[in-house]
């Protein structure tokens, strides 16, 4: 019998490759970041000597686990790599993340980042995004005027709930999911919903991610990188 591939491994260990001594470094959140934490962890258990930030609770959690020096965010000022995953991914290397809720975190250490690695399986890879729900993050008051200001803009928005109450972020936020099913135009969503009072920010991450690494199910990886402007 066939063990099925860990496409998300694969292409966590690959990016894993880029992290060297003395960096500091941003680890992102999800079921993909979750191996290249692993795999971080592992090569700090062998001697490699890095310190790192996280991009959510949960992952600051694991990481403490395996023993990974976490630092305070604001003893940084900027970081030499960052590992994330993504909801979607298009060939100008925009990304949707936020699935797993930890949006606002991840954009502020991905921005801070010098080289930014998106991981994922294969089939995050579209032609376009808009398939997977856009997050997008608010605050809680006001929260249903940001909802229908949303919905004017062509979507289908739904409070992302948790056992029938508000998803809160680990900022004390709510995420609203907007299906847009198409995004022709992702700067122009980006700059439009930020625009919105209430919103704190939305997981469309553009022009950010310097690679991306996808795991295939033929056990290979595939490597995009960005285009030079
Ligand atoms: C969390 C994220 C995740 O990176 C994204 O949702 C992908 O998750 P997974 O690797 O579990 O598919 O953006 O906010």
């Amino acid at each position: 019998m066939h063990e099925s591939i860990n496409t998300r491994k694969l292409a966590a260990d690959a990016a894993v490759d880029h992290v060297k001594n003395g960096m500091t470094v941003g680890l992102g959140t999800g079921t993909t970041a979750y191996w290249a934490i692993q795999e971080i962890g592992r090569r700090v258990a062998d001697g490699l000597q890095i310190r790192a930030v996280a991009t959510s609770v949960q992952s600051e959690n694991l990481a403490h686990e395996l023993r990974i020096p976490i630092v305070p965010i604001s003893s940084i000022d900027s970081f030499d790599i960052t590992i994330d995953g993504a909801d979607e991914i298009d060939d100008q290397l925009n990304v949707i993340k936020g699935g797993g809720g930890a949006l606002l975190r991840e954009k502020i250490i991905g921005a801070a980042t010098k080289f930014y690695i998106i991981i994922a399986d294969e089939k995050k890879y579209v032609t376009q995004l808009g398939a997977f729900p856009l997050p997008v993050e608010v605050v809680k008051f006001g929260w249903e005027l940001v909802f229908y200001k949303l919905q004017s803009f062509g979507c289908t928005p739904v409070l992302r709930t948790l056992e029938e109450q508000p998803y809160l972020t680990d900022n004390d936020h709510y995420i609203i999911d907007c299906s847009f099913f198409h995004i022709p135009d992702p700067q122009q969503l980006h700059d439009q919903i930020n625009r919105i009072p209430g919103v704190v920010e939305n997981g469309l991450f553009l022009s950010m991610a310097d690679l991306v690494i996808l795991g295939k199910g033929n056990g290979s990886t595939e490597v995009l990188h960005k285009k030079s402007s």
